[in-house]
């Protein structure tokens, strides 16, 4: 699913022959910015590496999703050093919310975007054990469009 030109939060989107792309006066407001391991250890080392896991094939996955459907502006996808969650990798953590997700594959992505990224829900069979700020919270706002541009 693309979005339709329009009025992002902090940004216009204008049309563009492969659909919006959204042109900012300002510095990226992003809306949510994720982080995904790609941490590199020797193959014997016995902490493991998400790197080993698929950490590239999970990050390269994710920008795609994201730039397919036009939202590279508004949810920024980085790559992350060592997240200390390495037995459980592939690890990627969610922000403003800051919720941790485990084990992730290229495969878990469309469901992160469309659930959470997008919709603002958790993906409860990704989510890592013991996040106690999240106050039990599964859900969070959903990714704004259409808002007025201040
Ligand atoms: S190597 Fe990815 S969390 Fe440590």
């Amino acid at each position: 699913m693309r979005y339709p030109p329009g009025r992002f939060k902090d940004g216009l989107v204008t049309a563009s022959p492969r659909g919006g792309v959204l042109r900012s006066r300002w510095m990226p407001s992003l809306q949510r910015h994720v982080f995904v391991c790609i941490n590199e250890r020797a193959p014997d080392n016995p902490k493991g590496c998400c790197m080993l896991k698929g950490g590239v094939d999970v990050r390269d996955r994710l920008k795609a999703e994201l730039s397919a459907r036009g939202l590279s502006k508004v949810i920024r996808a980085n790559n992350a050093g060592c997240l200390d969650q390495c037995e459980r990798g592939v690890t990627v953590v969610v922000y403003p919310e800051q919720v941790w997700y485990g084990r992730v594959t290229a495969d878990d992505i469309p469901e992160i975007v469309e659930k959470h990224l997008i919709g603002g829900e958790v993906v409860a069979r990704l989510l890592l054990p013991d996040q106690p700020h999240l106050a039990g919270r599964t859900r969070f706002p959903a990714l704004e469009i259409g808002a007025a541009v201040k």
